[in-house]
């Protein structure tokens, strides 16, 4: 199991990616801290997962300071240490440029861009303290989108976000990297969650969504979760600082490709 004893962080874990990535941890074997502002479903979620292995609930808006403090100080209360952190929570408000309310421009940016600042700053200031001490680098893992490369007209501060991750991930690699720490992030395609629930119901987006995915199929939040799984462990040892792309093929494509049973 490649990730034995180690101790995760994962944000935004309650549901979806964040969820399929908690499993995958614990099924590694590692000790999982999941950390979500949607408190009943996170319980739900822990109480699912401690069936298969060590799991507990931490309340965090990551978009608050405190919260993120108090996160990475229950994770050393209840296991004594971080390896890894996983920046995945993260909201999409959608709205055409005209119209924007700012609150909400702020609102996404805070938690999906700042609050992953916040969380790898203070996981990261206990990462090197324990390099310092003769320990074992850890790692942490972004959670960006396609939208870091590609854009959606009215899902102007999602796509701003995740294109500022694509950049807050190179930066914060090129400063841990002296302490050996890697910071990498994944950027999925069409993922089937909740947030992709509503494009999904509708045929007539799910074809457009089909029609930009040459693997004619939206991806399973456990083949994010298999990614993550490898950039945290030992065979990614000298990878950091990069976006690996699982979307099915998308960013490659131009053009469209056909929908086989499109109506
Ligand atoms: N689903 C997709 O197709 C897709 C594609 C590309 C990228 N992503 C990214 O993957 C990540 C997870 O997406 P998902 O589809 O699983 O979303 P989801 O909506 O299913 O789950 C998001 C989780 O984040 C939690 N959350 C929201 N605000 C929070 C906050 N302030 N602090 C802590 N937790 C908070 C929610 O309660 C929820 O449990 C996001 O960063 C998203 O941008 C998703």
């Amino acid at each position: 199991m490649s990730l034995e004893n180690k101790v995760a962080i994962i944000t935004g874990a309650a549901r979806g990616i964040g969820y399929a990535v908690a499993k995958r941890f614990v099924m590694d074997g590692a000790k999982v801290v999941i950390a979500d502002v949607d408190d009943e479903a996170g319980q739900s979620a822990v109480d699912d997962l401690k069936k298969i292995g060590e799991v507990t609930y931490v309340h965090c808006n990551v978009a608050e300071r405190l919260d993120v403090r108090n996160l990475v100080a229950e994770t050393l209360n209840a296991y004594g240490d971080v390896d890894v952190l996983v920046n995945n929570a993260g909201i999409v408000v959608g709205a055409d440029f005209l119209e924007l309310e700012e609150d909400d421009f702020d609102r996404v940016l805070s938690i999906n861009l700042k609050g992953t600042f916040l969380c790898s700053q203070a996981v990261a200031r206990h990462m090197v303290e324990k390099v310092q001490n003769g320990g074992e680098p850890g790692t942490i893992i972004n959670m960006s989108s396609i939208n870091a490369v590609l854009a959606i007209p009215n899902q102007i501060p999602y796509c701003v976000s995740k294109g500022g991750m694509s950049q807050l991930t190179k930066t914060t690699a090129l400063a841990l990297a002296p302490h050996g720490i890697r910071v990498n992030a994944i950027g999925p395609g069409s993922i089937m969650t909740d947030m992709l629930a509503s494009v999904n119901n509708d045929p007539a987006a799910r074809n457009r969504i089909l029609s930009r995915t040459p693997m004619e199929r939206v991806g399973e939040p456990s083949e994010i979760a298999g990614v993550a799984a490898f950039l945290a462990s030992p065979d990614a040892s000298y990878v950091t600082g990069q976006t690996i792309y699982a979307d099915g093929g998308r960013l490659p494509l131009n053009y469209t490709v056909a929908v086989p049973d499109a109506d």
